[in-house]
């Protein structure tokens, strides 16, 4: 095998959020850590390769974005996802969420209302309530089998004229879906006809299983393009998320302005000499990397739900179509959200991120991130099966 994901990298002791910042969320440093969304594999060699030359220049100061840089951007996302982005439209941000929440200042008032889609990733409540906007619940719907869909008539009993923004988690953390043409036309054509915007972050899209398909938002059609705001990252597929680099598509040139005026004013406009290098090593260099992952990230779904078929009945599952990411439903244990949490930490030594972080509707749930080393996997399937009595 090219790629060794089997390598054992000891992230103790060594700045890793993951690993060391347990006690902050969980009250302890002495658990398994299955939480937070960073992978414990190295990066594509290609990425270290680029990173390790630009540290044997020594010189870490200012730089310079070269032009290719939304170049080998927009080639990515047409080989990916067979979208045609305009560059011209495209720019940097230091992060997705630092993004949501220029966007949110920039674009609505306090006061305006801005809907989620629950259960969802954390910082999406924050970011909303941290800048005075009201937050609008417009909750998924959870089939039997354990499938989410869009509840399109709750979403469309919200609409009034205080709504300005939804923001869409596409593929969705911590459900794993990825969002099919018709899902996606079905809210674009509730959004718009309500004056609604949609900021789409599409962060998880180079994490899918095949034969699902990543479509994104503002390629559906040209209302889409017009009303969409875009967040791509190469952070999640090829764990560099503490490099802090994303890129965000607006539909024209006057909103791209704004929020680089934004981005100068605070001074974050800038990449740093790594995110910049390690960015287009990334989509120049890093697919066939990227694919090897994808295989092994898939196979370790796969033993998860063979172990917990076989050892855990009461657990329900379902394989995501995208993300690294497992949404764990213990409701037949009939526990209360803190009795959950405390049972993964307490009993089990485990850190899942906790379901109800994700709101209301996640309190029966765990999050487990299996983009680790196979050994991780089978010791954190052993610490469910302390916590709950196997
Ligand atoms: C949906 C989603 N958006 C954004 C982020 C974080 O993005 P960034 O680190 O670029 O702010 C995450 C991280 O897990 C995520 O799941």
């Amino acid at each position: 095998m090219k790629y060794n994901f089997d390598e054992v990298v000891d992230r103790k002791n060594n700045h890793s959020a993951k690993w060391n910042e347990m006690d902050l969320k969980f009250g302890s440093n002495d658990l398994w850590p299955m939480w937070i969304a960073d992978m414990d594999f190295k990066t594509a060699p290609e990425i270290i390769e680029a990173m390790q030359e630009k540290l044997n220049q020594g010189i870490f100061g200012y730089v310079n974005r070269p032009k290719e840089y939304y170049e080998v951007a927009k080639n990515w996302i047409k080989k990916r996802h067979g979208f045609e982005l305009n560059t011209e439209h495209l720019t940097y941000s230091p992060g997705v969420v630092p993004a949501l929440s220029m966007i949110i200042e920039k674009f609505t008032e306090p006061g305006d209302k801005i809907i989620i889609q629950t259960p969802v990733y954390y910082p999406f409540f924050s970011v909303v309530e941290e800048n005075n906007r009201i937050l609008i619940l417009n909750p998924l719907k959870k089939g039997e089998d354990g499938d989410y869909t869009m509840d399109y008539e709750d979403l469309e009993s919200k609409m009034d004229e205080k709504v300005k923004l939804l923001l869409l988690c596409s593929p969705h953390n911590p459900v794993g879906r990825v969002w099919k043409e018709n899902e996606l036309r079905k809210l674009g054509d509730i959004c718009f006809k309500h004056n609604v915007k949609v900021i789409s972050d599409e962060i998880h899209s180079d994490i899918v299983y095949k034969p699902n398909k990543h479509i994104p938002f503002a390629s559906l059609g040209k209302e889409f393009e017009e009303n969409t705001i875009t967040c791509f990252a190469p952070t999640k597929g090829f764990n560099i998320a503490g490099l802090y680099s994303a890129f965000i598509l607006f539909p024209n040139k006057e909103y791209l302005e704004t929020f680089e005026t934004e981005l100068g004013r605070i001074d974050l406009k800038r990449n740093n000499p790594f995110s910049l290098v390690a960015t287009m090593a990334a989509y120049e260099k890093g697919e066939e990397w990227l694919e090897a992952l994808l295989a092994y990230i898939e196979s370790n779904i796969d033993y998860v739900i063979e172990y917990i078929k076989e050892n855990l009945p009461k657990v329900k599952i379902k394989k995501p179509e995208a993300t690294y990411l497992l949404w764990l439903d213990f409701s037949e244990y009939g526990l209360s959200k803190e009795e959950l949490g405390e049972l993964m930490v307490k009993k089990g030594k485990v850190a899942f991120d906790h379901g109800q972080w994700f709101g209301n509707e996640g309190g029966n749930f765990q999050r487990m991130n299996v983009a680790c080393p196979r050994y991780m996997v089978e010791e954190g399937l052993k610490r469910i099966s302390k916590a709950v009595g196997k």
